[in-house]
């Protein structure tokens, strides 16, 4: 039960045991589980700990998340040495009424479109203040090999963007973020696509073509639950 008034955090920590406890009853305890990055997948993480012996192991998106996930005593296997992922579970920083996400806050973005990539479903786990109507006031991180920050930049501001380096960031991959602000992101797919021709680009943070199957929105009345209603090929 999530109390009156609940706070973010409260908020996070309801929509983390929520999805546990569908992972528990759908997914039976040989299932290799994808974990995402931020703060809501470390609800999420350490809600799974209390059922550690009901997944087989997970695969996490993040040197962090894998690192806690061992903290929390879940087994961590590479990604390459399994065949199939039933469902990855990550928080999003932008989700609209579509499913199609802003993610990249954490600046995971390229490791998580992977692991979104080979599950078979996405289960997005979300407070109520990320819902929107429209992506883009959270600015979009675009992943770009170093060599290039420059010329994505450009390319970037002609899409309409305003592009910032995130300071000081290397990724996991050891590459560098644009984050991209004032956006009205009408068509998710076609930016998707626009920002993923770029060359030195290595992932941009929309998760549209690819949206989530489903989403658990943590709000101060409860658990909302909305179905991915079609899926782009
Ligand atoms: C990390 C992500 C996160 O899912 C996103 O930033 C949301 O984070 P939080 O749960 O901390 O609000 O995409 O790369």
């Amino acid at each position: 039960m999530i109390p009156t008034m609940a706070s973010q955090d409260e908020l996070k920590r309801a929509v983390a045991s929520a999805a546990v406890e569908r992972i528990a009853s759908y997914f039976g305890t040989s299932a290799v589980i994808g974990v995402g990055t931020g703060s809501t997948a470390d609800c999420f993480i350490d809600a799974l700990a209390a059922h550690r012996g009901s997944i087989a192991a997970a695969v996490a998106s993040s040197e962090r998340s894998a690192a806690r996930l061992r903290a929390n005593g879940l087994v961590v296997v590479d990604l390459n040495d399994i065949d199939t992922m039933p469902v990855y579970v990550d928080g999003a920083d932008e989700i609209d009424a579509g499913l199609s996400m802003i993610k990249g806050g954490g600046g995971a973005l390229t490791r998580e479109k992977i692991a979104a990539a080979v599950a078979v479903r996405f289960i997005c786990i979300a407070d109520a203040s990320k819902r929107v109507a429209m992506l883009g006031r959270f600015p979009l991180p675009v992943e770009v090999i170093p060599m290039a920050r420059a010329y994505v930049a450009r390319k970037l501001a002609a899409l309409g963007g305003t592009p910032r380096l995130r300071e000081g960031f290397v990724t996991d991959n050891g590459n560098q973020i644009l984050d991209v602000h004032g956006l009205s992101i009408r068509d998710p797919v076609a930016l998707e696509d626009a920002v993923d021709r770029i060359a030195g680009v290595v992932t941009v943070g929309l998760f549209a073509r690819r949206g989530a199957d489903l989403l658990l929105l943590g709000t101060a009345a409860g658990i909302e639950e909305y179905q991915r209603e079609y899926r782009r090929p």
